[in-house]
């Protein structure tokens, strides 16, 4: 089973965003998968209770903290046959939590939006993060940074660049600013179960996310294909 662990002590970066998408493509994609919740406001289980049943399964899990030990460690079940675990992070999380959080992962996505004031708080985290003997040379732990909310008036973020160059990391994809993934947040939906036509810029940006996750190249090819064929059976049924 791989573990990703999208976490940003900095509200509102995006973690829930892109651990419900990111999940929702493992299902679309027949792939075993589960999400676990370790925030009390409990965003992605709303969404997943969101879902239409029958569709694509996500197995729930719920680690937000503040249960009795038995409770938490049973709602914290993660099937065996998952293939891909998803880890929704709380905003401000640190300490205790974070570490076993990191104990279960092996693969970290931060978002992170292209403002200074966030810029700031995250360089600050990515700092620690490094710090701790997990993440040291050696580990197998690998990390990448997403800028999300992308502005189209603003592509590009020099201060971004800045920050990924002095922390030596780079830039894994650019998600932009997009309705389309407050419409997927409000229907329990992922980006790559709506409607291929109207999401195919969203897909094209996540899908070096996946990639990158999975260590699986060509999946963006394979997906584009598959919406060709999508929207060719649209037109011929129209
Ligand atoms: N690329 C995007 N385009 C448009 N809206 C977005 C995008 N990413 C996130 N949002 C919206 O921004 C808000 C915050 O995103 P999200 O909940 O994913 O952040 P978060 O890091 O999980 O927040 P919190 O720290 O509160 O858990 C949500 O309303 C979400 O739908
Ligand atoms: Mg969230």
């Amino acid at each position: 089973m791989k573990t990703t662990l999208v976490v940003n002590p900095k509200g509102g970066a995006g973690k829930t965003t892109l651990a419900t998408n990111l999940a929702s493509y493992f299902a679309s994609a027949q792939l075993p998968v589960t999400l676990m919740d370790y925030d009390p406001q409990g965003s992605s289980l709303n969404w997943l209770r969101l879902r239409t049943p029958g569709g694509p399964r996500i197995h729930a899990a719920n680690a937000a903290p503040g249960k009795f030990g038995q409770l938490r460690s049973f709602e914290m079940y993660v099937p065996p046959d998952s293939r891909h675990l998803v880890i929704d992070a709380p905003a401000g999380c640190s300490g205790v939590l974070l570490q076993e959080m990191l104990d279960r992962s092996s693969t970290i996505l931060i978002p992170v939006v292209p403002s200074m004031i966030d810029l700031h708080a995250t360089t600050n985290f990515i700092r620690e993060l490094l710090a701790m003997g997990r993440m040291r040379r050696g580990s197998h732990i690998k990390m990448a940074v997403v800028a999300n909310k992308v502005r189209r008036s603003m592509p590009a973020y020099a201060p971004l660049q800045q920050m990924l160059d002095s922390l030596g990391l780079k830039l894994l994809a650019r998600l932009i600013d997009s309705d389309v993934y407050l419409k997927a947040a409000e229907t329990g939906a992922g980006i790559f179960e709506m409607n291929p036509s109207l999401t195919q810029a969203e897909r094209k940006q996540f899908m070096p996310i996946v990639e990158w996750v999975t260590g699986e190249v060509g999946l963006a090819d394979a997906a584009a294909q598959a919406d060709m064929v999508c929207d060719l059976a649209r037109s011929r049924a129209a």
